[in-house]
């Protein structure tokens, strides 16, 4: 093993270009983004310094309460092996004409997220607006609990088995799932079909994903 040296001398480069490449940089250019308001304004002090508006709100914001625990719920289920949830630039493919966002996303939208999950693949639509459409939570019930209510020929699995049917005791409850009528998909006369926690905390979570913010570097032009 003469050339021992050269070998070890190899692998060190190899691990210490990729550690640049890959970490260093990625930490250098991204690792300082923070919350910041929606556009900045020519400091008092020096006007050809921009920061942030005093007093204005600051974005992005954190899912909070239900929505956080449907965030598990999504990862659970591995939804992002369909879904996507970043919106690519105007000039990169067809996001935003599709309605999928009203602007592209940046690394500072995710800033505020333990687990990111931008996913690969688009089986289905990109998720990362869907809370800005005008889906609401019964509509999301319905298709989650089997797409073909809404959503005909969708290849999409139906998650039946995060809702409960079970026999109406007295008054319907108020969280049952509205079957459009006569559909094939109802429960039987006398029963009904209610959302688990694990239901309504996924749909709080579709209905918190919003990109309905400006950030200086992606503002969102009408
Ligand atoms: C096998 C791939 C697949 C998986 C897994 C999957 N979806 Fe879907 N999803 C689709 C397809 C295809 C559509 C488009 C047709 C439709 O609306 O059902 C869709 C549509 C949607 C829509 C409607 C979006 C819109 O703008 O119309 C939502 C919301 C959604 N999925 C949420 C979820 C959630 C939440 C999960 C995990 C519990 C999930 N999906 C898992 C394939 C998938």
């Amino acid at each position: 093993m003469k050339n021992l040296p050269l070998l070890f001398c190899g692998i060190f480069f190899a691990l210490a270009f990729s550690f640049t490449g890959l970490i260093l940089t990625s930490n250098i250019q991204l690792g300082s983004l923070t919350q910041t308001t929606e556009m900045l304004v020519p400091s008092d002090a020096d006007p050809s310094i921009m920061v942030m508006a005093e007093g204005e709100p600051l974005f992005p914001t954190k899912p909070v309460g239900l929505a956080q625990q449907g965030k598990e719920v999504y990862i659970s289920m591995g939804c992002m092996y369909c879904h996507s949830q970043q919106v690519r630039r105007a000039d990169f493919g067809a996001d935003i004409d599709r309605g999928w966002g009203p602007r592209q996303t940046v690394a500072r939208d995710y800033i505020l997220q333990e687990r990111v999950l931008l996913g690969t693949m688009r089986t289905g639509p990109d998720l990362v607006h869907v809370g800005g459409r005008p889906l609401n939570a019964d509509w999301h019930h319905l298709h989650l609990y089997n797409p073909q209510i809404t959503s005909k020929g969708s290849t999409m699995p139906p998650y039946a088995f995060l809702y409960e049917t079970r026999e109406i005791d007295g008054a319907p409850a108020t969280d049952a799932l509205q079957f459009p009528p006569n559909s094939e998909y109802g429960p039987e006369p006398g029963y009904e079909v209610v959302p688990t926690r694990r239901a309504k905390a996924l749909v709080e979570y579709l209905l918190s994903l919003k990109i309905n913010y400006s950030l200086p570097e992606a503002p969102i032009l009408e």
